[in-house]
């Protein structure tokens, strides 16, 4: 049974009709790790989307405290909680988009592969329930190392055989996110009014700020490149750092993934010309995986847009990313035909 929501005591008295009527024509969500520190705050703001009708937060500890508390909040969308293992199922039925932000995060001087032992294992059985209980659901893929987890969700899909390349999304928007905070600041402007391509990966020197296409155009200079560079890949890294222990980037990634989940949805929707940077099934170079932009529309994934012009420092960068990535890529793959 689910747990911790008033549902239950809802459809006891027998209203359950008449809430489910009301929430008919959002969309039904589920987030896997929804206790974690990413999972809590995407959880709420999740709630807040007026497009969601249907919330369901699975983790394997402590779903009925956060989803009680979530629960409370007045807004639209019904909370269901699912603790466990033998509740995945249940919480995954049904569902039109899956995000997963399930997994352990970095400590100080670990890097995102490092994680790859145990995330991969908690993203292959995740994603085995997807395959099962929501086939056509659109995914939403945070769990690190994403340059590796992608390639293992799309392998676990194709053994499946639910396989389809639209619907599978690696989250790197805290990436674009950060360029735009850097950005503005360098540029003494408002972070709204400004829009970096943030193309390659999620990890390091994968992570290529396309500075020379930034939106609304502007000059940087050498070494205004080299800090935004440099700061855009370890700004994962700083706040490892700041934290000293506790934990990954959790409040300003929850942002960035509410963000990129509602610009899944309005696609969902049907809305017209909506780009985000994402970590796809790509064939902008000769990896099987990348990140661009890309226009989302009712089946996910419905374009991929290409790199556009890239200056010489760019051109370096793209090399040294393929380079890694190709690797990461390899290693995800791997981890489930072995
Ligand atoms: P956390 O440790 O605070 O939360 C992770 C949650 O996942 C916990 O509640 C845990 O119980 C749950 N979990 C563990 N095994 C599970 C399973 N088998 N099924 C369901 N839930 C399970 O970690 P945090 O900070 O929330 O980070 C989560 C992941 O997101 C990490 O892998 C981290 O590296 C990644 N991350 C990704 C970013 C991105 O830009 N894509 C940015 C920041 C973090």
């Amino acid at each position: 049974q689910p747990s911790g929501s008033r549902m239950e005591d809802i459809s006891l008295l027998g209203r359950e009709d008449c809430r489910s009527k009301g929430g008919a024509s959002g969309f039904k969500v589920a987030l896997l790790g929804a206790s974690g520190g990413i999972g809590q705050p995407l959880a709420l703001l999740m709630k807040m989307n007026p497009l969601v009708s249907v919330l369901h937060l699975y983790d394997v500890v402590n779903t009925p405290g956060v989803t009680a508390d979530i629960s409370h909040m007045d807004t639209g969308a019904v909370v269901r909680g699912f603790l466990g293992q033998p509740q995945l199922e249940s919480a995954l039925t049904g569902m039109d988009l899956v995000i997963i932000p399930a997994g352990v995060p970095r400590k100080p001087g670990m890097t995102r592969d490092d994680l790859f032992n145990i995330n991969a294992g908690i993203v292959r059985t995740l994603c085995e329930g997807i395959s099962k209980c929501c086939p056509n659901a659109i995914v939403n893929l945070i769990s690190n190392p994403v340059n590796s987890t992608v390639p293992i969700a799309a392998e676990v899909f194709k053994q499946a055989g639910t396989y389809d390349p639209k619907r599978l999304l690696g989250v790197t928007t805290l990436d674009v996110v950060r360029a735009n905070t850097f950005v503005a600041e360098v540029l003494g402007i408002d972070p709204r009014e400004v829009n970096v391509p943030v193309v390659g990966g999620h990890a390091g020197v994968t992570i290529l700020p396309l500075l020379s296409q930034v939106n609304p155009s502007c000059s940087f200079t050498t070494e205004e490149i080299s800090y935004l560079t440099d700061r855009i890949q370890n700004g994962g890294t700083e706040v490892v750092e700041a934290k000293a222990g506790a934990g990954s980037a959790t409040l300003s990634m929850a942002y960035a993934a509410a963000k990129f989940a509602d610009a899944c949805l309005r696609g969902m929707r049907g809305d017209a010309g909506i780009v985000e940077c994402s970590f796809v099934a790509s064939q902008v170079t000769e990896l099987p995986f990348f990140a661009t932009k890309v226009r989302l529309g009712r089946s996910g994934v419905e374009e991929i847009i290409p790199l556009g012009p890239l200056n010489e420092f760019e051109r370096a960068g793209l090399e040294k990313a393929k380079k890694e990535l190709a690797g990461s890529i390899q290693k995800g793959v791997s981890f489930i035909r072995k």
